[in-house]
């Protein structure tokens, strides 16, 4: 029996909702397996909790967290109570900073049944690899004079460890999809770190002969994942280029509900991260109608980073079908509810 131990941090507004469902969904699945079994820890870590204990988790909460297999998290925000800088940066930010978590994934998928914005969507399936500790985020820089004459200056930070690392990655899973990365670049106006990133991009391509690339400046890439998205398998990007793309990935998907993210620890030493890419909804929480889809395509990707991509696979299959059948919450034009979404998933999974 293999088991996985889970660090679940439900969070704020519909992290509280979505959370549950997706578990009860990943008990199901391990009881179909059968060899296998998730164990669960719940961090009631939220803003109610700041307000009791002035932070966000206790002062060893990373500790608490670290050997745990994996994060689960839902989503952390709640301004009537804490402010977002605090929460954001006391949970979230903290998390995958402490525990390394250097690359973000987020794929994009045209499912049938979800209205996309894009006129005439053709099948797309992609996935963004973002570079997630470096770049462009950097604190880099300063500011001198003031007034007219007031000069700002803001370094990027390209490291060879940091640029092949997210690179490497693509390049690996791109094997396992469909042999094709996409480098998203702007070598042609970034003058010291684009190039440099084209030369990691070349290097690393080499040992990967059987995967087929390609270099798009970042400003075309962004038209092309509006135009004709269905032609990127996986696109690697640094870190801003990387946030623009997967905003856009998430759009044309028709609702953020149903998008998924990763944080991912790549030398093994901290638990990575998984979490949807929507908020704390605070608009629509309690009512039971948060789209639950988003946390459990996150749920599918905390099974693939586990290596239990066959499993992975039989949920993204039912969502598509529950999708196309019309079990939408009001977000992707339905009325169903959160419960009826996920009892329809766990239903068809049975
Ligand atoms: P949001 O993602 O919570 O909501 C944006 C809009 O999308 C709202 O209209 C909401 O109802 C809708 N929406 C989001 N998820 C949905 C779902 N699963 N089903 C149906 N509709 C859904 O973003 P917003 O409103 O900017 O932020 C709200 C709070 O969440 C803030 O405190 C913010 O800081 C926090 N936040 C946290 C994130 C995280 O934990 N990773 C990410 C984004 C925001
Ligand atoms: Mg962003």
């Amino acid at each position: 029996m293999k088991v996985f131990n889970i660090a679940s941090i439900p969070g704020d507004g519909i992290g509280k909702e979505v959370v549950p469902a997706a578990k009860h969904v990943l008990e199901v699945l391990a009881e179909i397996h059968g060899g296998l079994r998730f164990e669960f820890t719940d961090f009631p870590w939220d803003c109610h909790y700041y307000l009791e204990n002035g932070s966000m988790m206790p002062e060893d909460g990373l500790e608490t967290l670290k050997p745990y297999d994996a994060i689960f998290l839902g989503a952390v925000g709640n301004k009537k109570l804490v402010p977002d800088h605090i929460s954001l940066w006391g949970l979230l930010i903290k998390i995958r900073r402490e525990f390394e978590q250097v690359i973000n994934l987020r794929p994009a998928k045209m499912f049938h049944g979800v209205k996309s914005p894009l006129a005439n969507p053709k099948d797309f399936d992609l996935i963004v690899v973002r570079e997630n500790s470096e770049g462009e985020y950097s604190s880099i820089g300063g500011r001198i004079y003031q007034g007219e004459d007031e000069i700002a200056i803001q370094n990027g930070v390209f490291s060879r460890k940091g640029t092949e690392r997210a690179i490497r990655f693509a390049f690996e899973l791109a094997k396992k999809r469909n042999r094709h990365v996409t480098s998203a670049t702007k070598s042609n106006g970034i003058y010291h770190s684009m190039p440099f990133w084209d030369e990691v991009f070349e290097d690393v391509a080499k040992d990967y002969p059987n995967v087929k690339t390609e270099s798009q400046h970042i400003d075309a890439l962004a038209a092309f994942f509006v135009t004709r998205p269905e032609q990127f398998d996986v696109i690697v990007g640094s870190n801003l280029f990387g946030d623009i793309l997967t905003d856009i990935g998430a759009a044309i998907m028709g609702s953020v509900g149903i998008a998924p993210a990763a944080n991912i620890n790549v030398n093994g030493k901290y638990p990575s991260m998984f979490e949807p890419v929507h908020g704390s909804a605070p608009d629509i929480v309690g009512q039971g109608i948060a789209n639950p889809i988003g946390q459990i395509w996150t749920a599918k990707m905390m099974l693939d980073h586990f290596g239990e991509e066959e499993l992975g696979e039989v949920l993204l299959d039912v969502v598509e079908s529950v999708l196309k059948d019309g079990f939408l919450t009001p977000d992707v034009g339905g009325q169903s509810t959160t419960k009826e979404v996920t009892d329809e998933v766990i239903a068809r999974l049975q």
